[in-house]
């Protein structure tokens, strides 16, 4: 609650300033204090029609997708995607941190112009919600703790306890497992940590981000067993009709073709990108 709160305050102020800027470039002569309550209360009126600042929402505990370095400040594989996009496109990116549930009712209630968030582009969404082009291939991955035999597959799951962040494919994967307890986590990092505490029996989440909590030593004593549960595409999430859709595909695509996604995918995953990301949404669905 108090990162959304947090969050929220910085955003009306940046636009109180932004507008207060604005109205000394006119020329105007004391920016009046009504404008900035103007600005304050209505952002997301004031960001559209500024036309190249775009607010992104993340839930910024998922790395190496998005999280936050010791000083507090944004990083990961999204985030450098996002900034670079937005450079491409000649937007300014400004970052607003939301709960992973809160991110499509932001983009509906127009407080936000974008989400990226390591989000996985499903029909579901996509009803509410316009993605991008897909930018990563992901699936699901079952966690359980080092010593666990009994556990190796989905099937194995029934009857367990699972842990999983809330709002997420993991979660709705979660439901079809018979007679499961299923915890909702606000955040994957501490669906982990109940699973290190040997309080669930498994973890369901995206498979990239269990991997880099147990090999970067951010979690102990986990390991990941069987396939993968599912493939899944991440996409940015844009207002449905939004009128940046486009800009950002293109913009995505130009960072595909001129390397600058390559050397970002390096960055956070120490490799080359792993085959051709399909260019339609519908291709990810
Ligand atoms: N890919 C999964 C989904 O879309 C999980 C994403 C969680 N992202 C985050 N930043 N917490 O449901």
């Amino acid at each position: 609650m108090i990162k959304i709160t947090r969050a929220r305050f910085l955003k009306h102020s940046a636009l109180g300033f932004g507008a207060a800027l604005l109205l000394a470039a006119c020329g105007g002569e004391e920016p009046a204090a009504t404008s900035d309550d103007s600005a304050a209360s209505d952002p997301a009126t004031a960001e559209t029609a500024s036309g190249d600042t775009w607010t992104v929402g993340t839930e910024p505990a998922f790395p190496p997708f998005e999280s936050q370095d010791a000083d507090g400040e944004l990083e990961g594989f999204d985030i450098d995607i996002m900034r670079a996009i937005g450079e491409q496109a000649g937007a300014e990116v400004e970052f607003s941190s939301l709960p992973f549930d809160g991110l499509i009712p932001a983009l509906q209630n127009g407080s936000v112009d974008a989400a990226i968030s390591a989000m996985t582009i499903t029909e579901e969404r996509a009803q509410t919600v316009d993605f991008s082009r897909p930018y990563f291939k992901a699936g699901l991955a079952i966690a359980v703790e080092e010593e666990n035999t009994e556990i190796q597959s989905f099937e194995d799951l029934q009857n367990k306890r699972i842990a999983v962040q809330l709002g997420t494919t993991g979660a709705e994967e979660a439901t079809k497992i018979e007679g499961a307890e299923i915890s909702q986590f606000d955040s994957a990092p501490l669906a982990l940590q109940e699973l290190a505490n040997g309080n669930v029996d498994a973890v369901i989440n995206d498979a990239p981000v269990t991997l880099d909590a147990i090999n970067s030593g951010n979690i102990s004593g986990l390991k990941v067993v069987g396939e993968l549960l599912t493939e899944e595409y991440y996409g940015i999430a844009l207002p449905q009709g939004s009128e940046n859709v486009e800009a950002v595909n293109a913009a995505l695509g130009e960072i595909i073709e001129n390397g600058t996604y390559a050397e970002i995918y390096q960055k956070w995953f120490g490799s080359e990108p792993s085959g051709e990301l399909p260019e339609s949404v519908d291709a990810a669905l």
